[in-house]
């Protein structure tokens, strides 16, 4: 991790009231979307949403969800995420601090499907590893990863990633991490050179 998670929260906080504004690419908007498609949550699932930032994922997929659950570091997008809710009347929805690390997910709750969409970049290889980790160790049945992610060469010329700030892993990098947890990679989407999504089912046991 580049900075640390105190910047970062404080960085978005900053930010937060233009963030939505400011995500106006077609790259953005297709893994947006990619992610929601994907998630494909059945109404007696329940969703949790890492890096959830103003919501554009949560609020996407709660009509469909039995519940969402949104987690950031990041107090300021999570008041603009809770405001956004209330003002279109979402109720299965809650917002709340929490990280890659720790999710803070409510005692006794079990989760069927993880989302995070352009989070993930900010923690290192090996932090996204212990992050995936924790993804799995909630066994979801499916986990949908949208971020910034190298197919190619990094290139900080081209636009998602910012050295200063960012620090995005190969697509090997990723799908190595998701498989030694356990998951199966079902779907990889490149939206762009440095910007894709990644579908991981949870591998059946053949004793299940
Ligand atoms: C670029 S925004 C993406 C927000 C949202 N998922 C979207 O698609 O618009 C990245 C978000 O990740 C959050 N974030 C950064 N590091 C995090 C961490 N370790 N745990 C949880 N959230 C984190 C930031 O606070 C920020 O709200």
């Amino acid at each position: 991790m580049k900075k640390t998670i105190e910047e970062h929260a404080a960085r978005f906080s900053e930010i937060a009231s233009e963030y939505d504004e400011s995500q106006n690419s077609e790259e953005y908007r297709a893994c947006v979307s990619l992610v929601v498609h994907y998630a494909d949550p059945t109404p007696d699932d329940v969703v949790l949403d890492l890096g959830t930032g103003t919501g554009a994922i949560a609020l996407a997929l709660a009509p469909d969800a039995k519940r969402v659950i949104g987690r950031d570091i990041s107090e300021g997008m999570l008041e603009q995420a809770r405001t956004k809710a209330a003002e279109v009347g979402i109720e299965n929805i809650e917002f709340g601090v929490g990280r890659f690390r720790d999710p803070n997910v409510p005692d006794g709750e079990h989760i069927d499907v993880v989302v995070s969409n352009f989070a993930m970049h900010h923690l290192s290889d090996e932090e996204k590893r212990e992050a995936i980790r924790v993804v799995a160790d909630l066994e979801p049945k499916r986990f949908v990863l949208g971020d910034v992610m190298f197919f190619g060469e990094p290139n900080p010329d081209e636009p998602f990633y910012s050295p200063e700030v960012d620090d995005p892993s190969t697509v090997g990098v990723l799908a190595d991490a998701l498989t030694d947890a356990g998951f199966v990679l079902t779907a990889v989407e490149s939206v762009h050179e440095q910007v894709g999504v990644l579908v991981a089912e949870r591998a059946q046991s053949t004793e299940e």
